[in-house]
């Protein structure tokens, strides 16, 4: 038996544009390989053609077990064991795990009805291999992101797997979740099978992986071993650049703070919520999920409001009880889970960027002017760097991280006072990550305040002024100033299994 599992050199184009040019990849047995590359760059393509879904262009070379294969379909590609979890996960939120688990084989297996017990015992099989806990019976939309991955790893393993595919499994997840996820994919290496993992997350990356291959513009840029690498020559190699971070400047404080919060609480949420910010400051808030963040800022744009505590926006008392409210007084709320938040994906990039600015456009001018509404997505397609054909494209033929960038393009055009992001940089390549940072440290310095909310203590380092770590639902520390190690933060956010104090 070979060492190698799968070897390929494959070019790909889309409407005569060339998205990968005769990129040369391989696979071994049982290793860990991870595919890197700013957005764009080609990773998913990638694996759609392993993975069957694309055709590469003619000329391609397959080979899996050391045979050539002349045309490779999705199943083909089932046949020879590769399995792959994509980021939506394509699981049946109203069926039981045991029922999403076990579908693929059913299905195979050509039989209509399939009595619950048979369908519970394969997929306790496949629940006992992975070596997880899930509750079989009941129905995935009710479970955590994390939950419903080990769903989706549970049914690819229904049947053999020589090569597990996950395309940004871990954005959804939390630094927690993210280990147990790593430690499974290390587990099913002991039983030989080979994992290869997409992620913008360097540190996981040189956690979890055994060789690296960098993709440039459809090009492959080389295959390294990751002790060959550190995250700057990484970013290196993927961008092509050396990526600078601006210091954060400092912020002056006003006798009246752009928003004041005194004694928010919401039951079950968060309590005693007590903090300002100031115009021109950007406000990092970390912890660990649950911790009541994102609970925090939901309340702030309208859509949980809080029981009791007080909002002050320059000085003015608010009731927010409605994102019309919220959004009125100048707070827009870019959410944290991109899948989920409103981009419709077989409309335009231009028609997604405006769903959001248009009110604005429209309002001021009283009607609808499209000449004017066109150049200012233009605009800002262009400012966010956003890689597409036109604004006619549709967004779902943007790769990931380009979603997110039109995302955050059309929250940020609404012009704000106060500007939410939860989690702005999840999914998206260390470039356009620092190229997010500098229109942070912009929007910041015309005098918007920012809260940003984050996993990473690193990026919240780079961004921030100020940072508070939240826990069990209130603010538990406050960090600010020269000095600062990640360390000092990181340690601040720890587990605790305390009661529930909220
Ligand atoms: N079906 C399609 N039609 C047209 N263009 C496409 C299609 N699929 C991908 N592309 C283009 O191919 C290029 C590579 O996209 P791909 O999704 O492979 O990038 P990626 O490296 O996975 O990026 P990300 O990190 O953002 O997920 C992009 O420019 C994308 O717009
Ligand atoms: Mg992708």
């Amino acid at each position: 038996m070979s060492e190698i599992f799968l070897s390929m050199i494959v070019s790909k184009s889309f409407s005569g544009v060339k998205v990968l040019d005769d990129v040369e990849f391989n696979i071994r047995r049982g290793e860990i390989h991870s595919l890197c590359g700013e957005n764009g760059s080609g990773k998913s393509t990638l694996v759609k053609i392993i993975s069957g879904v694309y055709q590469p262009d003619s000329g391609a070379r397959i080979e899996i077990d050391g045979a050539s294969v002349r045309h490779l379909s999705s199943i083909e590609s089932i046949h020879h064991g590769i399995q792959v979890i994509y980021q939506d996960l394509a699981l049946f939120p109203t069926l039981s795990v045991a029922e999403n688990i076990a579908i693929g084989q059913i299905l195979a297996r050509g039989k209509s009805l399939v009595r619950k017990e048979t369908m519970r015992a394969l997929a306790t099989r496949a629940v006992n291999h992975i070596g997880v806990k899930l509750p079989l019976d009941e129905p995935v939309g009710g479970l955590s992101m994390a939950d419903q991955q080990l769903v989706a790893i549970c049914r690819a393993f229904m049947s053999d797997v020589n090569l597990l595919i996950m395309d940004e499994p871990t954005t959804a997840l939390t630094r927690k979740e993210v280990n147990a996820l790593l430690n499974v994919i290390k587990d099913l290496q002991r039983n030989g099978t080979a994992s290869l993992f997409i992620s913008h997350k360097l540190d996981e990356i040189f956690d979890i992986a055994e060789r690296v291959t960098i993709l440039r513009d459809g090009c492959k840029i080389g295959t390294y071993n990751p002790s060959e690498l550190d995250t700057k020559r990484l970013s290196f190699l993927m961008t092509g650049k050396n990526l600078v971070y601006e210091a954060v400047s400092p912020v002056v404080k006003k006798d009246v703070p752009l928003l004041q919060v005194d004694g928010l609480s919401k039951r079950g949420n968060f309590r005693d919520i007590e903090f300002s910010l100031e115009r021109g400051e950007v406000l990092g808030i970390t912890g660990l999920l649950g911790s009541g963040r994102t609970e925090l800022a939901l309340a702030l744009f309208g859509l949980n409001p809080a029981d009791t505590g007080s909002i002050r926006i320059e000085g003015q008392k608010i009731v927010i009880d409605s994102v019309g409210t919220a959004m009125k007084s100048g707070i827009s709320y870019v959410p944290e889970n991109r899948l989920l938040q409103g981009l419709v994906l077989r409309q335009s990039v231009g028609k997604n960027f405006l769903l959001t600015v248009h009110r604005r456009l429209t309002g001021r001018f009283g009607l609808r002017d499209s000449r004017r509404q066109r150049a200012e997505a233009e605009k800002w397609i262009h400012d966010f760097e956003v890689k597409t054909p036109s604004i006619d494209s549709v967004i779902e033929t943007l790769s990931g991280g380009n979603q997110q960038r039109v995302v955050l393009a059309k929250w940020i055009a609404t012009n704000p006072k106060i500007l939410i992001l939860d989690s702005p940089t999840v999914g998206i390549d260390i470039a356009a990550k620092s190229s997010i940072y500098a229109t942070i440290h912009h929007l910041a310095s015309r005098g918007m305040g920012i809260i940003l909310i984050s996993d990473e203590v690193n990026e919240l380092m780079h961004t921030c002024n100020r940072i508070l770590v939240m826990q069990r639902g209130h603010i538990k520390a406050e960090f600010s100033g020269d000095g600062l190690t990640v360390q000092d933060v990181s340690s601040a956010i720890v587990e605790d299994n305390g009661g529930d104090c909220r």
